[in-house]
């Protein structure tokens, strides 16, 4: 498997407008995009100027470690909704390529990468970036740091780092913030057209002590920046009718989201509240990497998974709760009715064919592809070192028991997403304006440890999963307005969350008439991108596009 760090060095070489000095449609626009300022029409309008941009050079490697020289314009921090609640989120930045490799490129027609940095259901900000793939997130980039979020074992990754300045040799393997930044710079150095989003995330809390970034702000945001694209059609070059989003974890979960819910009518009034522009936020295409998502129903799913590996402290998870869990699983995969992906052999997919369906349309051709392109030697070693695989030569085949004793330690307590102490970030993510933590599941309420009264979820939260939910979006409410193309990948290693959520969410787009492409990355654990050149290629193909020199 082809696997390099993508490196990229920024200069700037000139900047394209002065400050304040641009007037677009009678409308005066501070175009600060060089003085690190959020910028936006004084007027609160949102008309994108198409001047107001800073050139600057970047040296992108490719997966086959060839260097491009980008040249490509920036244009910073812009207020993407007439009512911000708080621009340093409420932002995006966008980055056209002008220059490929000494030849001049015309992106005005270009797919459009909308790459969100989303980890951990955090805020996420592009604010303080100085080029593409700069985003940061979990309160950085200024203003409004989280407060009050819990310090669960699920906020390890969240916590970690997006900065794309140094992704280092491991931007494409681990952390989320790396994945991401990957997708940018290849797409940037592909001739297609970049837009990052900054969104709210759970934990920001206003002066009056209110939350003001928990669910549904983050896709109600994600959505607002769509619009904005496509309401300046024109005037931000690329085809708007060819968005592809991207994300990985949380980021995957709302790239997920924003895929399955375009034009649906249940976001309409959180995006009248912030002043969303008024165009349409279907978009055209999903990547979605590990997405955490389908919240609802991941502990059941996690049970069914990983129930019975031990903990990382070597013990196992409470048992008990983790067969009434697998069995609250069970029902809600029968419910769906899915059936396995074309050629799979497999009908519909349950709690007990599920197994035996991961390990034939998924984990075995991972390890085969993995070990077909090891050296004879290298394949011999892992191998020797992994004898719960067998190889004939071709393929790897293996039980589910040994896959999940290979696997090791699940990551997660049980419950994994609606702690009964309410310490998961998703508790947090659910939270309310004055309640810092919720839960989300019947399950979680009843069970409480925290002293909840009624030991009930409060009255909104249904409407705040259906929000969430790129499954609500496909099953209950099958969405005409939905992306058609689906790119979606996890490491066989991450224990975030169960991997039937993927998979599901795989089976019932294409059962649906979708087109998928999900695979699975062999012994690669949370947050991993190991083909991101396969990906700038998918989109290619997908979206029809053909890179154009400048007329
Ligand atoms: C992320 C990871 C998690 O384990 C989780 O529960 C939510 C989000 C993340 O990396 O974004």
């Amino acid at each position: 498997m082809k696997h390099r760090a993508i490196k990229r060095r920024n200069v700037v070489i000139g900047i394209g407008a002065t400050a304040g000095a641009a007037a677009v449609g009678g409308i005066a626009l501070n175009a600060n995009a060089a003085t690190g300022n959020a910028s936006k029409s004084s007027d609160g309008s949102l008309v994108f100027d198409p001047d107001a941009y800073t050139k600057l050079t970047t040296t992108v490697t490719d997966t086959e470690g060839t260097e491009h020289a980008v040249t490509y314009h920036f244009w910073k921090a812009i207020t993407y909704v007439s009512k911000p609640v708080d621009t340093t989120y409420q932002s995006l930045n966008v980055s056209v390529p002008v220059e490929i490799d000494g030849t001049a490129v015309d992106a005005s027609n270009a797919p459009i990468l909308l790459a969100n940095s989303v980890g951990g259901y955090m805020p996420s900000s592009v604010a303080d970036a100085t080029g593409v793939g700069g985003a940061s997130m979990g309160g950085g980039g200024g203003g409004g740091a989280p407060s009050g979020a819990p310090t669960a074992s699920t906020s390890a990754s969240p916590t970690a780092s997006a900065s794309a300045s140094a992704p280092g040799a491991n931007g494409d393997t681990n952390a989320t913030g790396g994945a991401m930044n990957t997708n940018q710079l290849l797409a940037l150095a592909a001739g297609y057209v970049v837009v990052e989003p900054g969104a709210r995330g759970r934990g920001l809390k206003n002066s009056a002590g209110e939350y003001y970034g928990s669910a549904p702000a983050v896709i109600v945001d994600l959505k607002a920046a769509v619009r904005y694209v496509r309401a300046n059609k024109g005037r931000i070059p690329g085809n708007v009718d060819r968005i592809v989003s991207a994300g990985t974890s949380a980021g995957g979960a709302v790239s997920s989201l924003l895929g399955a819910s375009g034009d649906s009518p249940i976001y309409a009034e959180h995006l009248k509240e912030i002043g969303a522009a008024d165009a349409s936020d279907a978009i055209f295409a999903v990547g979605a990497w590990c997405p955490i998502t389908d919240l609802e129903h991941a502990d059941g799913a996690y049970e069914w998974n990983w129930g019975t590996n031990a903990l990382s402290t070597g013990k196992q998870a409470d048992q008990t709760v983790s067969k009434d869990l697998r069995s609250q699983f069970a029902e809600y995969q029968a419910k769906l009715r899915l059936r396995g992906l074309k050629g799979s052999g497999f009908g519909t997919l349950t709690a007990r064919n599920y197994d035996e369906y991961l390990l034939k349309q998924y984990m075995e051709p991972s390890a085969s592809t993995y070990l077909a392109a090891l050296s004879d030697s290298d394949r011999e070693t892992y191998l020797a070192k992994n004898t719960f695989v067998t190889w004939d030569g071709e393929k790897a085949t293996f039980t589910w028991a040994g896959f999940l004793t290979h696997v090791g330690a699940r990551k997660k307590t049980v419950p994994a997403f609606d702690a009964f102490d309410l310490s998961a970030g998703e508790n947090n993510e659910f939270g309310s304006a004055t309640t810092a933590n919720r839960h989300f599941t019947a399950y979680g309420a009843k069970n409480d440890t925290t002293g909840l009264a009624g030991k009930r979820v409060e009255s909104d939260i249904p409407e705040l999963l259906n929000l969430m939910n790129p499954m609500y979006h496909l099953v209950e409410k099958v969405n005409g307005k939905r992306s058609r193309h689906w790119w979606i990948r996890l490491g066989t290693n991450d224990t975030d969350t169960s991997h039937v959520i993927s998979a599901n969410l795989a089976a019932r787009a294409e059962n649906l008439g979708d087109e998928v492409d999900h695979l699975y990355y062999w012994d690669q654990g949370h947050g991993a991108n190991t083909d991101p050149g396969d990906f700038i290629t998918w989109i290619a193909k997908v979206t029809g596009y053909k890179k154009a020199g400048k007329k």
